[in-house]
């Protein structure tokens, strides 16, 4: 990431402001060949202190890039974060912010060590960052936050194979509160789990963030799942950003041709309304992002697609207060 100095002016307002991130990976595509795949190109926004922003899109958009690159697991390729009105990228800024910022995962099986106890998950951050002075003081803690999450205490010297999927992200979310962060990036952090359960961990998470004031970034495949959780929702495209607008405004009037038929997907529980709401398929597959095809990234599955689509790319507008979209037709 480049740490020329910027016209970018932070707002003290936010908590987190992420300024034209790119995230490109280099490719290998033949002997002494590579080429950039760029998984977030030019992506902007910021979040409030306390709010959620759901972030949605298909498979392979990009969100766990962007949700990776804000927390610095990958060092973006150029952009600028800010985090509590302070520009993240030189060491010192990093050692602070990776205490105050966390990431929940999207498969409890994979992210968990199934060889570690309960307790030895849960107290990572804490042995990292050495927040408890004392053996009795990192154990009171580790029940602490057990019970915060709704564990047992008398299951923290069990190894994390031995628990449910749902119990397993628990553990999880322990971990990521142990550090005491104020943003936690929640990536997918239901969607390998059981139907059933999903609710009950959505519904933890949104008490947690009240009882300690988390700001969330959540992300999600699905408007639905992230609808009634977020304040405000992004929607994301072959590593761009389409539109952006506060929850209700974005999925009763959705105004990006790409939102439009995500939202035409999202069941309704009026069934006479399920039959006037016409489902839109869009055509064809997403482009492979090492094929971005020019101008507008959706132009090659939009029904609204002309010339103007495929010279220029669309730059983000308000088009009502806090409403941004990118589209030549608006
Ligand atoms: N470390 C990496 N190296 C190379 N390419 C990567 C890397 N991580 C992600 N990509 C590519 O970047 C693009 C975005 O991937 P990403 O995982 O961010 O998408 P996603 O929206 O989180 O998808 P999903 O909903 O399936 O989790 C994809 O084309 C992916 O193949
Ligand atoms: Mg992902």
């Amino acid at each position: 990431m480049s740490e020329k100095s910027s016209a970018f002016v932070p707002n003290p307002e936010y908590l987190l402001q992420v300024h034209q991130l790119k995230q490109y990976f280099p490719i290998s595509t033949g002997f002494l060949k590579t080429t950039m795949l760029k998984a977030v190109d030019n992506v902007s926004f910021d979040i409030r202190r306390g709010e959620t922003l759901g972030l949605v899109g298909e498979s392979g958009c990009g969100k766990t890039t962007v949700g990776r690159s804000i927390l610095y697991l990958y060092k973006p390729t150029d952009g600028e974060i800010w985090f509590d009105g302070k520009r993240l990228g030189d060491k010192a800024s990093l050692q602070a912010f990776r205490r105050r910022a966390q990431m929940v995962f999207q498969d409890p099986y994979s992210s968990l060590n199934p060889r570690m106890t309960v307790a030895d998950i849960v107290a990572e951050p804490i042995d990292v960052h050495h927040l408890c002075a004392t053996r009795g003081e990192r154990e009171e803690r580790i029940h602490e936050l057990m019970q915060l999450v709704g564990l047992n205490t008398e299951h923290a010297t069990r190894y994390a194979h031995e628990f449910s999927g749902g119990q397993r992200q628990r553990i999880g979310i322990a971990r990521a509160l142990a550090s005491r962060p104020e943003f936690i990036v929640c990536d997918e952090p239901v969607s390998a789990l059981d139907v059933s359960i999903q609710a009950q961990v959505i519904n933890m998470l949104e008490d947690l963030q009240k009882q300690l004031g988390l700001t969330y970034l959540f992300i999600a495949h699905d408007i639905s799942v992230v609808k009634h959780i977020s304040n405000r929702i992004a929607v994301m495209y072959l590593g761009h950003m389409m539109e952006m607008a506060a929850s209700n405004e974005l999925t009763r009037h959705p105004v990006h041709p790409y939102t439009i038929s995500l939202m035409s997907a999202v069941p309704v529980p009026d069934p006479q309304q399920s039959r006037k709401q016409k489902r839109i398929v869009l055509q064809g597959d997403v482009p492979s992002p090492l094929r971005m095809p020019s101008g507008c990234p959706f132009r090659t599955r939009c029904s609204r697609a002309t010339k103007a689509c495929e010279e220029s790319r669309p730059e983000m507008r308000e088009v009502a207060p806090g409403h941004f979209v990118a589209c030549h037709h608006l």
